[in-house]
């Protein structure tokens, strides 16, 4: 299951994810926002990365205008690894390397047939197991306060 959040900056972006994953005959479950009044990014990281350390959902994909608010908010939550990601290497990068599990993207900062590539990669891309990136991400767990 894969947990959706975006404030009014990511909401039109949204609507075409969601659109796609449909498509694809993925499940997901949208903790908003609804429209494009303005709202404040940090209760969507938070709803998204909530589901996530519950174990509702599994991935997340974090929508903003920029990317960058909804996932500095994110990765304020234990466990949570939220990327950036306006390029498709690096959405696979995270993957493979970072096991991210929060996609965070720019509604205003990229256009859509990009954007689906860059969910696609996610979505697509295991992480790689390979024990010094483990070893990597264990340290990133023990920086947490
Ligand atoms: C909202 O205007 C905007 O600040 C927000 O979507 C995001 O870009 C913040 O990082």
């Amino acid at each position: 299951m894969i947990a959706l959040g975006c404030d009014h900056g990511g909401f039109e972006l949204m609507q075409q994810v969601k659109r796609h994953l449909e498509s694809k005959g993925l499940a997901f479950q949208d903790f908003g926002c609804s429209g494009t009044d303005p709202v404040d990014y940090p209760d969507y990281a938070a709803q998204v990365a909530r589901a996530i350390q519950d174990g509702v959902c599994d991935r997340g994909i974090l929508i903003c205008g920029t990317g960058i608010g909804i996932s500095i908010a994110a990765n304020k939550f234990k466990g949570i690894r939220a990327a950036l990601c306006s390029d498709c290497f690096s959405a696979w990068a995270t993957r493979m390397h970072n096991d991210a599990n929060i996609l965070a993207m720019g509604g205003r900062v990229l256009g859509t047939g990009v954007a689906l590539m860059i969910v696609d990669t996610f979505l697509d891309t295991p992480f790689s197991g390979d024990e010094r990136h483990a070893r990597r991400i264990e340290k990133i767990s023990a920086l947490e306060a």
